[in-house]
């Protein structure tokens, strides 16, 4: 039988023989995943293992401060936050297809890793919190006809990077990598925190991207978010998220008239993210939601509820 403890000192064992002398460079996203993967690898190797954690522009509100705290205080995991934003924004400029958008985003994690590395030849490995439901759906065994979406972190690694790939909780589901992670000691908040995809909000403002767009996203899920752990409704949901849709609508503010974006919100219920079904959330705390975004955040004058389930519908709009 399967126990995170033979899963732990398995792990531990085959990463000792696999990189030797040789140092790894993880790739920390803030989620669950990559978290366990660092302090897995840093429990078999310690300072041999380097982690980075990298502000793409499209993480949420504070995320980047909170989470390298945890990284540091709580976890002692050797860790260096980059902060790339800029980069990654320009890039991105005037890209709208949700695909094009993954790539991007994708290959410019690469670059920030290589200048990370730069020209220390130690660097062997590349370590990252792939899960077995990433593979499936990112690089279908029907060939790249049948990928659903590409996953910036499956799929291997460009030629000219030369490093090798270790990904330990690559044949796990989501629930026994949190199960693995607690026994490894990270505390509960963090465990439980939703899954959240390695292109962030850049795959959630849909279409083109602007600081401008970011931050009413931003604004908006931090609501929403934060409305779920107050009413004890967070733990209760696999994932929970705000859109921003490019479009724009007619509503009417005191007596004045408005023309702004709309925010859809996204609510699922899970046990792998392959299929979901909505979150049948109580009306009032949606209605509660709802006019707390509108009401305070200038830009936006309409609020939807997500009520389609995967399949036929991706949890991610894009
Ligand atoms: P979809 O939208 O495909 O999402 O139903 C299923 C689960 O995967 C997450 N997701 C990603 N995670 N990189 C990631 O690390 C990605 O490119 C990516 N795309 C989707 C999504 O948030 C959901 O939990």
């Amino acid at each position: 039988d399967w126990t995170s403890e033979s899963f732990i000192d398995e792990q531990i064992q085959s990463i000792r023989e696999k990189v030797g002398d040789d140092k790894v460079l993880c790739a920390l996203s803030g989620g669950v995943d990559s978290t366990v993967v660092a302090t897995l690898i840093h429990k078999a190797i310690g300072d041999q293992l380097q982690c980075v954690f990298v502000d793409n522009g499209l993480l949420r509100k504070n995320e980047f401060e909170s989470v390298l705290d945890l990284y540091t205080q709580d976890l002692h995991l050797p860790v260096k936050g980059v902060d790339a934003s800029k980069l990654f924004l320009d890039r991105l400029t005037g890209i709208s297809d949700p695909e094009e958008k993954r790539k991007i985003i994708g290959n410019t994690f690469i670059d920030v890793f290589e200048e990370e590395i730069g020209d220390d030849a130690d660097f062997k490995y590349l370590a990252q919190g792939t899960l077995y439901p990433d593979v499936i759906e990112s690089v279908s065994f029907k060939g790249p006809s049948a990928t659903i979406k590409s996953h910036h972190n499956v799929g291997g690694l460009p030629e000219k990077m030369k490093l090798d790939l270790i990904e330990p909780v690559r044949e796990l589901f989501k629930d026994e990598v949190r199960e693995v992670g607690r026994t490894l000691g990270i505390p509960d908040h963090f465990i439980g925190r939703h899954p959240f995809p390695g292109p962030g909000l850049g795959i959630r403002v849909l279409g083109e991207l602007s600081e401008d767009r970011l931050n009413l996203l931003r604004e908006a899920d931090y609501i929403f978010v934060e409305e779920l752990k107050e009413q004890n409704l967070y733990n209760d949901v696999w994932q929970a998220l705000a859109v921003l849709l490019p479009v724009q609508s007619v509503g009417v503010m005191g007596d004045e008239r408005t023309y702004e974006f709309t925010i859809a919100l996204r609510a699922v219920t899970s046990l792998d993210g392959m299929t979901a079904d909505w979150s049948h959330l109580p009306y009032e705390f949606l209605a509660h939601v709802s006019n707390r975004i509108i009401n305070e955040i200038k830009g936006i004058n309409r609020v939807v509820y997500d009520i389609s389930s995967k399949p036929p519908a991706t949890i991610e709009w894009e």
